[in-house]
């Protein structure tokens, strides 16, 4: 009899077992088979004691295995319904890798053309991108009627002119008298990192070797080498007995230890109002190995540097004595050179924000 009960027991307790859904269910199914007062198992255990000692053992034996399974049974759901709970962590599974940026290509070719010119001894300076007229022409030789300011055309920040000194308009504070336009000295986006010449050399005395690499901009009609932003990183050296030998000799070594031994270099004569005599230096075009293609107006060269002895007005302007010291002064553009480096074809894609482009690098 007990014993039938006891199977039946076993039965009805897991069929229970396996409808319940929380935690509140399994405090429910232990109350009702392992209450201490009415638990059906606790009861059926207490009867125990009224049968025959032989069947009371058979049958207690059998009870125990009974509470036993259901109990296994018991903790093993109380697992389950905590690991659904739980938030499912596999420590063994490999982590997500953290997305990490690089420096932009521009960056990481500045930065080595700054370490082959710091190794040759030169300092890094640096200069505003907002110039104003004084710096960015004036001073460099280029007065407001010269044509040579056309090469430069820029975007001028509207209201912020700053008036010139009548000193400055007429060349007493300056060696030079600063012609800006109705005597005004607007506020410009710098065309070139040349006006960091003049503001660095406010605060030196040659002897000095210098470099400023930075952002410039340009009105350009843009195309596969110009932009209308773009780098340069200018260089100044100031001393006695410095030559055009020097010059070429610096770049030449510098050409080669960027881009190879190999590298050929060709040096055109041309005018900067702020050199004298002026040159430009080209580079064999190592996109298509000099035979011609649109990064390099099919020539084969590629216009990658204006260069010179600096002029002496400019020395002037400097507060440098022009008999007594010398120096030359060069301009990489920084875009086309890292075109070069890197095999780019068109330098707008610097720009362009385009990770396929960026995550090549
Ligand atoms: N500043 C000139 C340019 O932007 C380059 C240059 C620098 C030329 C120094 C001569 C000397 O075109």
């Amino acid at each position: 009899m007990l014993k039938d009960d006891l199977i039946k027991l076993k039965d009805a307790a897991l069929a229970d077992l396996k409808n319940i859904k929380d935690l509140k269910g399994l405090e429910d199914f232990g109350v009702k088979y392992f209450g201490r007062k009415d638990g059906e198992l606790t009861r059926i255990l207490r009867g125990l004691k009224d049968l025959a000692i032989e069947e009371r053992k058979v049958v207690g034996e059998l009870a125990n295995t009974i509470k036993r399974d259901i109990e296994t049974a018991l903790e093993e759901f109380r697992g389950r319904l905590a690991a659904e709970k739980a938030p499912a962590i596999d420590l063994t599974i490999s982590g997500i890798e953290p997305q990490t940026g690089h420096l932009h290509p521009i960056t990481q070719f500045m930065r080595k053309v700054t370490d082959i010119f710091v190794s040759m001894g030169f300092d890094v300076v640096d200069g505003p991108e907002v110039e104003t007229e004084k710096y960015n022409f004036d001073l460099l030789n280029i007065p407001a009627d010269h044509p040579a300011r056309d090469m430069w055309d820029t975007f001028y920040v509207k209201s912020q002119a700053l008036p010139l000194t009548k000193g400055e308009l007429e060349g007493v504070d300056h060696p030079q008298p600063l012609l800006s336009k109705e005597g005004s000295n607007r506020l410009l986006l710098r065309t070139h990192t040349s006006p960091v010449q003049i503001r660095a050399m406010e605060s030196r005395k040659p002897p000095v070797r210098l470099i400023v690499p930075g952002r410039v901009f340009r009105h350009e009609a843009t195309d596969a080498g110009h932009e209308t932003n773009f780098y340069q990183c200018e260089g100044l050296v100031i001393d006695e007995n410095v030559s055009m030998a020097n010059l070429i000799a610096t770049l030449d070594i510098f050409l080669k230890k960027i881009f190879g031994e190999k590298t050929e270099m060709r040096v055109r004569p041309s005018y900067f109002p702020f050199v004298e005599p002026g040159i430009e230096v080209d580079m064999s075009c190592l996109i298509c190995n000099g035979v011609g293609c649109s990064s390099c107006k099919k020539s084969g060269w590629v216009e990658v540097l204006g260069a010179g002895m600096v002029h002496p007005v400019v020395l002037k302007n400097m507060g440098v004595d022009p008999e007594k010291y010398t120096g030359f002064a060069f301009g990489l553009g920084i875009d086309r050179f890292a075109a070069l480096y890197y095999g780019i074809n068109d330098i707008r894609l610097s720009y362009s924000g385009d990770l396929r482009f960026i995550r090549q690098f």
